[in-house]
């Protein structure tokens, strides 16, 4: 890893094997955020899950390539942005813009550390560039309006404050800045409902995207775009140019299937 722009923090992080470490003291975590420190859980993370998740989820209307094809033709990244995958595991987003596009300034947070060292170790591999942050989402070490673009894959269901995280991820994005969300809402059958009220006890959400929309607008980000497939919802939000927005968190959202 080489060359973060150091003013991008408000609070200069110290560095320990190539990654930031911005986390002075972890909160208590339920079981879901906890195994994500585990060894198994990040060497396995992305061979054995995350490859297959979107098929796997969507019962094969939607594979991980089609998902990453889908974040890159919304989010549109230009070459010289500053772009962040929020919550990043393994960073499989931001490694996936880094081939794609070059000239992306890419910078990747995760409460877990052992799951930065395996991003780390993925990106020197493959030969791209990432500035690591072990950081809380809800508590970026970022200024104001430093982002391009921020994607965040899958971490929304395990965010334990939905609203503070939004209103960071809101808060570091650029006016006009643009948030891709992949997330898996609250389950339309039977089944899955059960399915997610099982693993709702081991510290995971399953929010409907409307829910989400309406913390998201009270935070600045209006949404531009959404597609949902099975139990998955794809979003693309902007972040603002006034305060407009928050006059109306509850207003009409145009949504495009
Ligand atoms: C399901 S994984 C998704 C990872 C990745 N975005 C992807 O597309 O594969 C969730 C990740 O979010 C991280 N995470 C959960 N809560 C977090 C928080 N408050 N701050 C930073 N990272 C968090 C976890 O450590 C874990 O690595």
């Amino acid at each position: 890893m080489v060359g973060i722009s150091r003013n991008v923090f408000h609070t200069p992080p110290s560095l320990e094997a190539g990654i930031y470490r911005a986390v002075r003291q972890l909160p208590p975590l339920p079981l879901a955020q906890r195994s994500n420190f585990w060894p198994i859980t990040t060497a396995l993370y992305e061979p054995v899950w995350r490859r297959r998740s979107l098929s796997l989820l969507t019962c094969n209307r939607c594979s991980v390539s089609q998902e990453l094809t889908t974040m890159l033709d919304w989010l549109k990244p230009e070459p010289g942005e500053i772009i962040l995958d929020a919550a990043c595991s393994t960073a499989l987003y931001a490694r996936f813009l880094g081939q794609r596009v070059p000239g992306l300034n890419l910078h990747a947070v995760d409460l877990s550390f052992g799951f930065l060292q395996r991003a780390k170790a993925y990106a020197e591999r493959e030969g791209i560039e990432l500035n690591l942050v072990e950081a809380e989402v809800g508590d970026l070490p970022y200024r104001d309006g430093v982002f391009d673009a921020i994607v965040c894959g899958g971490s929304l269901n395990e965010f334990i404050d939905l609203e503070r995280t939004l209103f960071d991820l809101g808060r570091v994005l650029k006016p006009r800045g643009r948030l891709w969300l992949m997330l898996v809402q609250r389950s339309r059958n039977p089944f899955g409902r059960s399915l997610q009220a099982l693993l709702q006890t081991t510290g995971l959400s399953f929010p409907c995207p409307e829910t989400v929309s309406s913390i998201a607008a009270t935070a600045g980000l209006k949404l531009i775009k959404q597609r949902r497939v099975v139990d998955i919802a794809f979003n693309l939000f902007e972040q603002g140019e006034n305060d407009d927005h928050l006059q109306t968190p509850e207003g009409p959202i145009k949504q495009v299937r």
